[in-house]
């Protein structure tokens, strides 16, 4: 049976550290091994992307293997992903065709494919990488989806053992203003998988942020179960209080999904107190600084934060590649 990687919610702790441990060793160059010699790789991104989809690419070719790059839209036909759609309107090819085609030439299909923020009921259940996941025979590899984004979630929790060691540590999570509001895949793979790495997280976030409730029922119980815990503020003074590391990341609130007016406007109020600043990372326990990037600067962080040897960011960036490589060895290794 294949075996997709769509988020880490099915993963043990073991298997989380065996990916970190084999991600280690092609960092420190103790693994030259090429499990994607004579194979291709789709890559097919609906979004802009640096990171994903050059670490990817880079990877890929480490692993002896081949990126095959596609846009739907762009340099590939635009893509319809509902059941029984009637494709009458500014959609040419369907999931359907499109990955049984793709899976004749490609060993497995990584999809880029954000929320688009206007129906979260349907947006929260993944639905375009679902399909992709339905029609595929060959394994799916989720380069950020509407919900989860677990190439960077792994790459985060490699940085922290990197930086901090083993062990249980105090996470912060910590929202920012952003002009526009942006999904929440990357805070909810990341309150996953530091919850499953039995870190003490904590969520900081303004009354009208708050994350997929089952998401956090998850992550709450799976943190419990390694010894963590997840705990959720709206103070964010209190949270940056012994923090060892502290997560920056914007999400747009999903009760605003489709009423971009309104979300504005209450975002707007948020803009002064949730930026990371220097006074702010002063009440931490010397925390690392984190963020996925791309991120805007004096916005979500000031320069001097940004810039201060307490910022791990393109670590943390390069870090994607040795994470994605383990993954793809994983999926596609004898
Ligand atoms: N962090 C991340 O996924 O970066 P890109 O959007 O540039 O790929």
């Amino acid at each position: 049976m294949k075996t997709d990687f769509l988020n880490t919610i099915g993963m043990s702790r073991d298997e989380i550290e065996r990916l970190l441990e084999s991600a280690l060793r092609f960092k420190r160059g103790n693994d030259h091994s090429k499990p994607l010699t004579g194979k291709s790789v789709a890559l097919v991104f609906f979004n802009p992307s640096l990171r994903t989809r050059a670490s990817m690419q880079v990877g890929i070719y480490e692993l002896g293997g081949n990126a095959v790059m596609l846009e739907p839209g762009g340099t590939s036909w635009t893509l319809e992903h509902r059941e029984g759609a009637v494709m009458d309107s500014d959609k040419t090819e369907h999931v359907a065709e499109f990955v049984r085609v793709l899976e004749r030439y490609c060993a497995a299909i990584g999809v880029r494919t954000f929320a688009a923020l206007k129906n979260w009921e349907e947006e929260r259940t993944d639905p375009v990488l679902k399909e992709f996941a339905r029609y595929a025979s060959v394994p799916i590899i989720n380069l950020e989806s509407a919900m989860h984004h677990p190439c960077q979630s792994l790459a985060d929790m490699l940085t922290i053992r990197e930086k901090l060691g083993a062990g249980r540590k105090r996470v912060v999570l910590t929202w920012a203003w952003h002009p526009k509001p942006l999904p929440m895949a990357v805070p909810n793979s990341f309150a996953l998988a530091a919850a499953q790495m039995g870190h003490d997280v904590v969520i900081a976030h303004p009354a009208d942020y708050e994350l997929d409730q089952e998401l956090l029922n998850t992550s709450r119980q799976l943190a419990d179960k390694q010894g963590g815990s997840l705990e959720i503020t709206h103070d964010i003074e209190a949270a940056f209080s012994g923090a060892e590391v502290i997560y920056a990341k914007s999400w747009g609130g999903k009760e605003f999904y489709g009423n971009t007016e309104q979300e504005t406007i209450t975002r707007a109020k948020y803009r002064r107190k949730w930026i990371v600043d220097e006074e702010k990372m002063a009440r931490t326990n010397d925390a690392i600084f984190m963020h996925c990037l791309p991120v805007r600067r004096n916005v979500i962080v000031t320069d001097e934060v940004m810039d201060s040897p307490n910022s791990v960011v393109i670590d943390e960036a390069e870090n994607r590649l040795h994470v994605q490589k383990a993954i793809m060895a994983e999926l596609l290794g004898a």
